[in-house]
């Protein structure tokens, strides 16, 4: 499949190792290809992945059949909304992201307006009404998301909610091919079910914080 990854950070590089591994065809979208690729970390990860083909976000989303969104929390609603419309129609959005406030250090909070009464997943989805967000994954470090089998025989919990039961589906079966087990997704229903999976990151962060191992997720024990 063609698949455009939205973000060029450790997410972005994460997603686009795991998806060229499988086979996926795969566009990096970023602000500025030139400045990105100028850049030497960038560079250095490229040359050990030259099959990514790097583009604007624009370039990306248009390549892509499925589009990950593994951009900054504070930029990613201004991202999505300058792109090309035409290009996003009705596709699948896999929302990585966290509204994460850094702006006062460690531990970050959740930006104001993104939290409690609304969420980053459900305001990206009013703003792309045509396209279908399902967010997941975002509850854990990145190494992770792709490769659940590192920790406890891949038996930890990953939510997912979105509007569209059929994109829910469709992202399912790009988890299990990531190597996460039907038994550990847990679909909560709509996007605003965001709401509850974005606020998993307060705790998330001071649990790093105590241990400074960002290896570990969360199970469900009944
Ligand atoms: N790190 C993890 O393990 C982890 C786990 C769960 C969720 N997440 C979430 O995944 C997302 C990506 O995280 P990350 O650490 O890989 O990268 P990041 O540094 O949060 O974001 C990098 C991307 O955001 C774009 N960006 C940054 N500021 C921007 C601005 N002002 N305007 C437009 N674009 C901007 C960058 O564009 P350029 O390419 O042009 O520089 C880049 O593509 C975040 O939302 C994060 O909260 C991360």
């Amino acid at each position: 499949m063609k698949i455009a990854v939205l973000g060029t950070g450790n997410v972005g590089q994460t997603f686009v190792e795991k998806l060229i591994s499988l086979g996926h065809q795969v566009m990096i979208g970023t602000r500025n290809v030139s400045e990105t690729v100028g850049r030497e970390a960038f560079k250095e990860w490229h040359d050990k992945h030259p099959l990514a083909l790097v583009g604007t976000f624009d370039d990306a989303v248009k390549f892509g059949e499925l589009v990950v969104n593994a951009t900054k929390g504070e930029a990613g609603l201004s991202i999505f909304s300058g792109l090309n419309k035409t290009f996003l129609g009705d596709k699948i959005i896999v929302d990585v992201s966290n509204p994460l406030d850094f702006s006062k250090g460690f531990p970050p909070t959740l930006i104001d307006g993104l939290h409690n009464t609304s969420s980053l997943g459900e305001e990206l989805q009013k703003l792309v009404p045509n396209a279908k967000v399902v967010k997941t994954l975002n509850t854990m470090w990145c190494g992770l998301m792709v490769n659940p089998m590192l920790i406890n025989d891949g038996n930890h919990i990953n939510y997912l909610c979105g509007n569209d039961a059929e994109a829910k589906t469709k992202v399912m079966l790009l988890l299990n091919g990531f190597g996460w087990k039907n038994e550990s997704l847990l679909d909560l229903g709509d996007i605003s079910n965001a709401r509850g999976t974005e606020a998993v990151l307060p705790i998330w962060v001071r649990i790093f914080g105590a241990t400074q191992n960002g290896v570990f997720n969360f199970a469900l024990v009944k």
